[in-house]
């Protein structure tokens, strides 16, 4: 299975932090928001990593992480020329996927405990998606899932009456398939590719699973949510808990 981290986008909602560096850039806790997803990755035995990002900031995310031998793990590099979105984002990783599997980790999300059993649980599938649902208390803010006691029924982004707090996280698996189905989505209002749309083809063909995640989670997107991000990060020495 291959790793994709996914560290483009423009950061506005962190202005002027982001003005002038890239969001995976900032420190969370004693270090680089980006090491988190790296972590978080290797610490699942997921060792061969692409990193996207956008042209204006690919020389400081090179610059931080190498070759990544500091990290245990092979890194390449991706330039998401235009932010077009996650899936658009993700898209660009199907020549370094090989036909395999894939993690995909959003670079701002931010885990208290390792997504290893997820991605155990993962491989036990075999083929199709699997994602992890939190509980949230601002599910506007996110993708959002509608569940019965065992599948998830649907999910919608932003919604402005959400059916749940179930918030679909930053963190997906994917069989190959994942990339004809992104070649098929069309733009959203907001003129995105967004990642929703991907798992809801998984839905339709009745192909994804779900876990709740363990312990905290947060996004490190908006100031406030930056805040909680160091909490969980700070209360550990920026370790990733087992
Ligand atoms: O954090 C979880 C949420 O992330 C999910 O619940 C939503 O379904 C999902 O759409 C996403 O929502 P956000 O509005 O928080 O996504 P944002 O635009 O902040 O992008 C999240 C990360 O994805 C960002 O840190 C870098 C990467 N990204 C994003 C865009 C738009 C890219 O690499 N390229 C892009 O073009």
């Amino acid at each position: 299975m291959k790793g994709i981290i996914l560290a483009g986008g423009t950061g506005t909602r962190l202005y002027p932090l982001t003005r002038v560096t890239n969001k995976h850039l900032l420190p969370i806790g004693k270090e680089p928001m980006i090491y988190h997803s790296l972590k978080q990755l290797t610490s699942a035995d997921i060792t061969s990593i692409l990193v996207v990002t956008s042209k204006e900031h690919m020389g400081d995310v090179v610059n931080l992480l190498g070759s990544g031998e500091e990290f245990g793990c092979d890194l390449t590099y991706k330039v998401q020329e235009k932010a077009g979105g996650i899936a658009q984002a993700l898209a660009l990783a199907e020549n370094f996927a090989k036909g395999e599997s894939i993690a995909v980790i959003l670079g701002d999300n931010i885990f208290e405990y390792t997504i290893k059993p997820y991605k155990d649980n993962f491989l036990k599938q075999k083929d199709g998606a699997r994602v992890l649902l939190k509980e949230v208390g601002d599910p506007e803010r996110y993708g959002i899932a509608a569940l019965d006691e065992y599948h998830v029924l649907s999910i919608e982004e932003k919604p402005n009456n959400p059916k749940t707090n179930f918030a679909v996280v930053g963190m997906y698996f994917y069989d190959n398939k994942v990339f004809s189905i992104i070649k098929n989505l069309k733009p959203s209002g907001r003129g995105e590719l967004e990642i929703t749309s991907v798992n809801n083809a998984y839905i339709k063909l009745n192909e994804l699973k779900y876990d709740v995640v363990k312990g905290k989670w947060t996004d490190a997107g908006t100031f406030e949510s930056i805040n909680e991000a160091n909490e969980i990060l700070n209360n550990n020495n920026n370790e990733i808990l087992t």
